[in-house]
């Protein structure tokens, strides 16, 4: 196997792909305004195996396109929204996030948690605007810092990893500058990114290590992991997830 597909094998067997939360779907939910009765067209994008899509469907008299690049993701979801009788809400695209074959208006929602990085929180916004309707929403979480200034080592860490991670007031303009309206924002709480990320993940690191046989990328994968891990308990006072939400006005 190589990086990518022992990467999808390491992150396909927890519930979530990164930090975040029943609770933190349904907080975000709770600032959009829908009109009662309407069936909601929404695109989940860079879905992984589906947590907040089930959630939606669960939640919403609503029709669902969940995005991800890899099929082993959807592959789960899609068992998963057929366990909990939800498979008539949720369609599964194996696509790229720069590459959708949606067209102009055709959303009342697009939804995506810990994904838009992956383009770019700017340029996502910019591109998959176009998709919404006027009046629709963009529900986004995004590495995000808490404070004002921070210690030369986290900073130096996440200005290489994501030039482009920013306080919450950076990215909300970046929102304003691109004729959406924000209506929300708050950040995750740790329990997001413990007890439903990384604990998760680090309880799988032995089983991972034996199942590939602890072969040299395998030990690299999970080293990254713990690295990853590290940073965020010594500097978690200083970013975690955004969750941003903004109305289309023009
Ligand atoms: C950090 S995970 C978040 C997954 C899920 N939203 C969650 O919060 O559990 C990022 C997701 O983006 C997907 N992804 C990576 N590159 C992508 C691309 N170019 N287009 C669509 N999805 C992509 C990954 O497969 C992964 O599922």
């Amino acid at each position: 196997m190589g990086e990518f597909e022992l990467l999808i094998d390491f992150h396909k067997n927890t519930e979530r792909q990164g930090p975040g939360s029943e609770d933190d779907t349904l907080k975000a939910l709770n600032f959009i305004e829908f009109d009662e009765g309407a069936k909601l067209n929404i695109a989940d994008i860079g879905c992984g195996t589906g947590a907040q899509t089930l959630t939606l469907a669960k939640y919403l008299d609503s029709r669902i396109t969940a995005v991800d690049l890899f099929p082993e993701f959807l592959d789960i979801l899609n068992l998963n929204a057929k366990k909990y009788g939800l498979k008539d809400k949720i369609t599964t695209l194996e696509k790229s996030m720069d590459d959708l074959p949606f067209s102009k208006d055709q959303f009342d929602i697009i939804w995506s948690e810990g994904a838009i990085y992956i383009m770019g929180f700017e340029e996502g916004v910019k591109k998959w605007k176009e998709y919404l309707k006027i009046g629709g929403y963009l529900a986004l979480s995004e590495i995000t810092w808490t404070t004002n200034s921070r210690p030369a080592e986290i900073e130096d860490h996440w200005k290489k990893e994501y030039p482009e991670i920013d306080t919450a007031s950076g990215k909300i303009r970046v929102l304003e500058e691109n004729g959406f309206s924000p209506v929300g924002y708050f950040y995750l709480p740790e329990s997001s990114w413990e007890k439903n990320y990384y604990k998760p993940i680090e309880n799988q690191f032995e089983d991972f290590l034996t199942k590939h046989k602890n072969s040299k990328l395998a030990q690299e994968i999970i080293e990254a992991e713990k690295e990853e891990i590290s940073m965020y308990r010594r500097f978690k006072d200083y970013y975690s997830y955004g969750f941003y939400i903004a109305r289309k006005v023009k």
